[in-house]
């Protein structure tokens, strides 16, 4: 299991300041929409420029038509980024024309599909999908399965049953951790390391219990250890 930093911060100095105190740990690093937006491709280089072995996950959840999802793929390939994922409620033809546009690559970034966000309670998912998360998650994870994709983005408590229906080499990575117990903030189906460590998670995704801690590189390390 790898340990994958959320960089949600609202500025880009205080991202910058905390890849610094993080920068000998083996960790990847999470960019998202905020900071993507805000701070462009020049962060992804500033990040490189602080520790080339940084392993970056550009978590943008493309979702669009077929044609535009597989475009802005190949956009991405130019970013050299190590993962990036879609929405996979695209459906499986926008899912697998980007993956036969990355074909022609000799390397590409581990590609991922978003199934049921954390942020969802059972009662909302519901409201827009008229499935049950778990239901839903597995048959979001078959679909990227079949269309050729790595894994998915699933909840720690969805990852043994997307494995099942799968392989267990299929990767899973979760958000809504909260490593030994913290606030959950607008997370619903929250779970610690030692839950998604057994649940067979490949990359766990922590953000706030690290960035609002006064002592991230603390909380790397004792996450890193108990992995
Ligand atoms: O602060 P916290 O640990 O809750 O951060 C989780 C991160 O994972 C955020 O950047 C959020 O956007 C992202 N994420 C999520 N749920 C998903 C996909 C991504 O929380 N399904």
């Amino acid at each position: 299991m790898e340990l994958c930093v959320a960089l949600d911060l609202p500025t880009k100095q205080e991202n910058l300041d905390l890849i610094h105190k993080i920068k000998n740990y083996d960790v990847w690093l999470k960019v998202g929409l905020r900071t993507y937006i805000r701070d462009g491709e020049e962060f992804l280089k500033d990040i490189k420029k602080i520790n080339p072995d940084f392993k970056i996950f550009l978590d943008l959840k493309l979702y669009d038509i077929p044609n535009t999802m597989a475009d802005s793929a190949e956009s991405i390939m130019g970013l050299g980024v190590d993962m990036f994922n879609v929405h996979a409620s695209a459906g499986k033809r926008a899912m697998k024309e980007v993956m036969s546009r990355l074909v022609k690559y000799d390397t590409r970034p581990i590609v991922l599909a978003v199934t049921a966000l954390t942020s969802f309670t059972e009662e909302e998912f519901t409201e827009v999908y008229e499935k049950g998360i778990s239901n839903k998650a597995d048959q979001f994870a078959k679909d990227a399965y079949e269309s050729g994709l790595d894994g998915v983005v699933c909840s720690a408590f969805e990852s043994e049953s997307i494995k099942g229906v799968t392989c267990k080499e299929f990767m899973t990575l979760t958000p809504g951790i909260r490593p030994f117990g913290e606030d959950a903030g607008d997370q619903k189906r929250v779970a610690n390391v030692a839950f998604a460590k057994s649940a067979l998670v490949d990359f766990i995704v922590v953000g706030r219990p690290i960035y609002q801690s006064e002592d991230p590189a603390s909380v790397v390390e004792r996450i890193l250890k108990e992995i």
